[in-house]
């Protein structure tokens, strides 16, 4: 398709997300970047210039708050939502009712009457609807999904998925970062794992889902548990103890800039000095000690679900040596299989062998390739819409693979585990959300 033919897009948020989908998408010559909202300059013009690299016939017009952007709906056929979690609500349908097809990164919302909201803002206005639950397009877990759905290990009785955070990652988002408090984003099972609860959904079947249950704390990252040699220290470029201590921001941040690595840095400073990283650690809430922030959400929470003839657990936990890399055990009644993200293992009962199969790695794009697996089913569904014709359930069938429906039930099961875990009861999938 010739560019001036690309359909338009526009991104509101040029922050993490914003730059994962800009990046999936900076080759698809079916779409086009032509509009990019952020308060923060140095990011809408950073992005806009990695984009017009690589699409240097992109026409980007710059908005430095959303609501700006209304009044240029009608030049974009679709939006991608990347702000943080608790504006996807307004952002979500006020789109929808202007009729534009949208990318809402995940979650839906913070509460569950938000979700709803989004959910019939989207069926009435009858647009495509794609959420971002990158862990459905990633080249790992639809083979594996094809595996167990061409029943490699018979029938699924039970499933084990873990999501390991990762020591510094959950420091940085979950104690300093953007998702520490409740209030000012969401519960951390919403926030880290709505996806991971999706994964299940997907997998088992979101029909069969009858009951949930949750336990989980905030264990570790209290004033209680701060060692006595950090004297008191507050951050962590003047406390003592600082080379001993394994969430040191110093080390997270200062130690992988020197090595050219910017994958953390460029998430808590604009600028690529040395000086000005500094600074932000000694000023912002990212050099803070990890005792002595002001965050509420859980370190380590389990899922159950009763699936009727099946059942299956998912455990998120902020201390381990893995970062994101998700592990999923299926015991089946004719074998089991394991995958560390990367390679699966089909183990047979009768054959008492394991077959290993180890699917495409995208290594440019996050979430094993996840990112990219997306973003291409928007833009393939986008397409198949509005130049094909093809009916917007059909084109949501057909690439994104998963419906507006599919979406607020995970989230359901998502608020009703969190429910579960503040209540100590058992939730029935039918039960009313209360938090
Ligand atoms: N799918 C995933 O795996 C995944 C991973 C991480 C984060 N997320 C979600 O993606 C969303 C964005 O996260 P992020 O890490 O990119 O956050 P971020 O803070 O890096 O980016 C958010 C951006 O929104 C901008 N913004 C704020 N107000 C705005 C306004 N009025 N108009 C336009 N832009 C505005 C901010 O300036 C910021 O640059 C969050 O909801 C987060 O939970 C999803």
């Amino acid at each position: 398709m010739p560019s001036q033919d690309s359909l338009r897009l526009l991104v509101i948020g040029a922050g993490n997300r914003g730059r994962a989908y800009t990046r999936a998408l900076r080759n698809n010559e079916q779409v086009i970047i032509t509009g990019i909202s952020d308060p923060n300059k140095i990011r809408r013009n950073a992005l806009a210039k990695m984009y017009k690299e690589f699409r240097p016939d992109a026409e980007i017009k710059l908005y430095e708050d959303w609501k700006e952007t209304i009044a240029d709906a009608d030049s974009y056929d679709g939006v991608i939502i990347c702000t943080m979690d608790q504006m996807h609500r307004e952002i979500a349908v006020i789109f929808a009712n202007l009729g534009k097809h949208m990318l809402c990164e995940k979650p839906m919302a913070t509460t569950w009457s938000d979700c709803q909201e989004i959910f019939n803002a989207v069926i009435e206005n009858k647009v495509i609807f794609a959420m971002g639950h990158v862990l459905r397009y990633s080249p790992h877990n639809v083979y594996l999904k094809k595996l167990l759905d061409d029943g490699v290990i018979g029938e699924i009785i039970n499933m084990n998925h873990t999501e390991p955070v990762g020591w510094y990652h959950y420091a940085h988002s979950y104690v300093r970062g953007n998702w520490r408090r409740k209030d000012v984003s969401t519960f951390s099972l919403m926030a880290k794992c709505c996806h991971d609860i999706d994964v299940l959904m997907w997998i088992m079947g979101r029909e069969n889902c009858k009951r949930v249950s949750s336990f989980g704390s905030l264990s570790y990252f209290r004033a209680e548990n701060k060692p006595a040699a950090a004297k008191g220290a507050s951050n962590c470029t003047t406390c003592p103890m600082e080379e001993n201590c394994a969430y040191s921001a110093k080390k997270l941040y200062m130690d992988s800039f020197d090595k050219g690595d910017k994958e953390w840095t460029i998430k808590i400073c604009d600028e690529d000095n040395r000086d000005a990283l500094l600074k932000a650690l000694e000023t912002s809430d990212y050099g803070r000690c990890v005792y002595d922030c002001d965050n509420d959400v859980c370190d380590n929470q389990v899922v159950n679900l009763d699936f009727g003839k099946a059942t299956a657990t998912m455990t998120m936990i902020a201390q381990s040596k893995e970062v994101c890399n998700r592990k999923m055990c299926f015991y089946g009644t004719t074998g089991e299989i394991y995958s560390d993200s990367k390679t699966i293992e089909v183990f047979d009962f009768v054959t008492k062998k394991s077959t290993f199969h180890k699917p495409e790695e995208v290594e440019e794009s996050g979430h094993g390739g996840g990112d990219l697996g997306l973003a291409t089913a928007f833009a393939n569904a986008l397409v198949d819409h509005v130049v094909h014709g093809k009916t917007v359930d059909a084109a949501q069938i057909e690439h994104i693979k998963c419906t507006p429906e599919d979406v607020l039930v995970s989230h359901k099961v998502v608020f009703l585990a969190e429910q579960s875990r503040l209540n100590g009861s058992v939730s029935g999938i039918d039960d009313k959300i209360t938090i």
